[in-house]
C-alpha cells in the first residue's frame, strides 16, 4: 500500500483528532473505557506507520480542555489508561529512535500521569527521529490564551515592545514553538469539526475526514489521508497558476 505513495512528499508533520471510541464501545454493547482500551493499537499503528514513512512530527490529540467535563469515571480511566501506555511503549520508542513530547496544560494532569509522562520524555529526549507529540489537557484556544499572557508578560517587563510583535513572536509563545505546522489533519469517526484542536496551526492545513472509527484505524487508513492529501493542490492564497510555474 505504501507503494502508492510518492515518498518525495510525505507530510513532516501530521496531527489526528482520535475519535469515536465511545461509538465504536457502544456498537459492541460495552462500555466507553473499552473503546479507549482498544484505542491503543490504532495508536501504535498511527505511530508506526509514520516512522516507517519518515514522518517527522505526529500529534495526536489525547485529552482536550473541555474533555475534563466528562464523567469522573471516564476521565480516570483515561488517565490510568496513558500512564500504562507511555510505561508499555517506551521501550518501543526506544527501539524505533522515537521522541515523545506533550502540549497541554500537564499542571492540571494527576501527579502519576504527570510524573510518567515527563519521564518518558526525560528518557526518549536524544532520539532524533519520529517526533511524537500527544496533546494532553490541550486546546487551541488555551493555547493562544497562555501564549497572549506570556507575551504580555515580556511587554511589562520591557523585554518586548509592542511594535515588534508580529507572526512568529506569537507562533514562537506557543506550546508548538519550534515545531513546523502540520501540512495534514486527520479526524476520525465522520465529525466535520476541529473541536478546539491546533487553531492557530491548522491556518493552511489539508484536512482528510474519514467514517472509520479511531479503535479501527490502521497503518492501510494513515496511507489513504496520506494519498488524499498528494492529491491536492495547496495553494496558500495565490493561483493555480502560480503554483503551477
Ligand atoms: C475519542 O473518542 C477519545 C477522547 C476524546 C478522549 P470519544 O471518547 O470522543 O468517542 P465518541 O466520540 O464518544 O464516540
Ligand atoms: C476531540 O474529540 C478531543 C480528542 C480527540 C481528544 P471530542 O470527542 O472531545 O470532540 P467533540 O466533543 O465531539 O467535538
Ligand atoms: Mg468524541
Amino acid at each position: 500500500m505504501k507503494e502508492v505513495l510518492d515518498l518525495k512528499r510525505i507530510p513532516k508533520h501530521i496531527a489526528i483528532i482520535m475519535d469515536g471510541n465511545g461509538r465504536w464501545a457502544k456498537k459492541k454493547g460495552a462500555m466507553r473505557i473499552f473503546g479507549h482500551r482498544n484505542a491503543i493499537q490504532a495508536v501504535k499503528d498511527a505511530i508506526e506507520g509514520a516512522e516507517n514513512l519518515g514522518v517527522k512530527f505526529l500529534t495526536l490529540f489525547s485529552f482536550s480542555t473541555e474533555n475534563w467535563s466528562r464523567p469522573q469515571e471516564e476521565i480516570n480511566g483515561l488517565m490510568e489508561l496513558l500512564v500504562k501506555t507511555i510505561t508499555d511503549e517506551v521501550p518501543m520508542m526506544m527501539k524505533n529512535n522515537i521522541r515523545l513530547e506533550s502540549i497541554g496544560d500537564l499542571d492540571s494532569l494527576p501527579s502519576a500521569a504527570y510524573e510518567k509522562l515527563m519521564e518518558a520524555k526525560r528518557t526518549t529526549g536524544q532520539n532524533d527521529g519520529l517526533t511524537v507529540i500527544l496533546a494532553l489537557s490541550y486546546s487551541g484556544q488555551w493555547e493562544i490564551t497562555q501564549a497572549t499572557k506570556r507575551i504580555a508578560q515580556k511587554i511589562s517587563e520591557g523585554k518586548l515592545k509592542v511594535e515588534d510583535i508580529n507572526q512568529q513572536v506569537v507562533a514562537d509563545h506557543l506550546e508548538t514553538a519550534g515545531i513546523p505546522d502540520p501540512e495534514l489533519m486527520i479526524r476520525t469517526s465522520g465529525e466535520f469539526r476541529i473541536s478546539n484542536f491546533l487553531l492557530w496551526q491548522l491556518a493552511y492545513t489539508e484536512l482528510h475526514f474519514t467514517p472509520v472509527l479511531w479503535p479501527d484505524f490502521r497503518r492501510e487508513h494513515l496511507v489513504a489521508a496520506i494519498l488524499d492529501y498528494q492529491q491536492r493542490e495547496r495553494r496558500f492564497g495565490k493561483t493555480g497558476e502560480q503554483i503551477k510555474s
